[in-house]
């Protein structure tokens, strides 16, 4: 799976799946845009690409806003001549608790960080990505977009308007030989879990939540990477609108 001469850019690339996910591509030959609206980890992860060879920049964005999207497609054409991959990542959760007791800033903020977010992405990068004769968008969305659980609902939502996002798009820029798919994780011990307000999985429950996985063990960041490269990747070239469950079999 070559990704030499192509260029990916990777939102939320500062931490768990996202630096997984820029290290894998560029470990694959691409020139990699590593995003955050945390810049100390988007430049760690675009150093340790470049000390193994690679070459990668670091960008801040805000992906909720439109003015720091715009300039993060920029950036990257400015520094790569264009744009072949985006892979739209950063998110984050709300704390565990049932819909009604959530504040309005509560599901504004997860609504916006991860499904507005998209809009903006596709609004920029598309244009691009046309100029480039086609390409590839992987959007990150969740199990839970599927499969909803209690204590997330506004998460949950937010990713089920990721999925259904992802195949709507799918179906408008064929024509235009890009491709747009989701990956759909499982629960995975990154930075995400303190953004539902829980600093660290109790043995307990992380042996509850293994327990219920037919593959016995929780989502690793390498995990969503290698499904995030394959779909941008041209083995994956005639599949468009996939949500692909990233889930040791949980779904069955
Ligand atoms: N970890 C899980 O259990 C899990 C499961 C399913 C889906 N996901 C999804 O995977 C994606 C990546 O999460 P992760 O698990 O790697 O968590 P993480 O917290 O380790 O990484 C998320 C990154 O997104 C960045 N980010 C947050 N808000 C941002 C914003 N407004 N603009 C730009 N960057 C922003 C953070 O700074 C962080 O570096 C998210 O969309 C998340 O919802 C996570």
């Amino acid at each position: 799976m070559s990704f030499d001469n192509k260029v990916a850019i990777v939102t939320g690339a500062g931490s768990g799946f996202g630096a997984a996910t820029a290290r894998l591509f560029a470990a694959r030959g691409a020139a990699v845009v590593a995003s955050d609206i945390n810049l100390d980890g988007a430049e760690q992860t675009a150093a340790a690409i470049e000390q193994a060879g690679g070459s990668a920049i670091a960008v801040k964005t805000d992906v909720r806003r439109s003015e720091d999207m715009q300039a993060l497609i920029a950036a990257a054409c400015d520094r790569f001549g264009g744009i072949d991959v985006v892979v739209n990542n950063a998110g984050l959760g709300h704390r565990a608790a049932p819909m009604h007791e959530l504040s309005e800033a509560d599901y504004d903020l997860v609504f916006d960080t991860n499904t507005k977010s998209i809009f903006w992405s596709v609004k920029y990068a598309v244009p691009k990505l046309i100029e480039r004769g086609g390409g590839a968008i992987v959007n990150v969305a969740s199990i839970g977009a599927k499969r909803p659980r209690p204590l997330g609902a506004a998460y949950n939502a937010s990713k089920g308007a990721v999925a259904t996002m992802t195949r709507a798009v799918a179906a408008e820029l064929a024509r235009h030989k890009i491709r747009v798919n989701a990956v759909c994780p499982l629960a995975s011990e990154t930075g995400f879990f303190k953004t539902t307000g829980i600093e660290k999985l109790s043995d307990k429950a992380r042996e509850r939540m293994i327990n219920e996985v037919p593959l016995r063990r929780l989502t690793e960041p390498r995990d969503v990477a290698n499904a995030i490269v394959f779909l941008a990747s041209e083995q994956a070239e005639f599949l468009t609108g996939i949500l692909l469950d990233v889930d040791g079999g949980k779904g069955i």
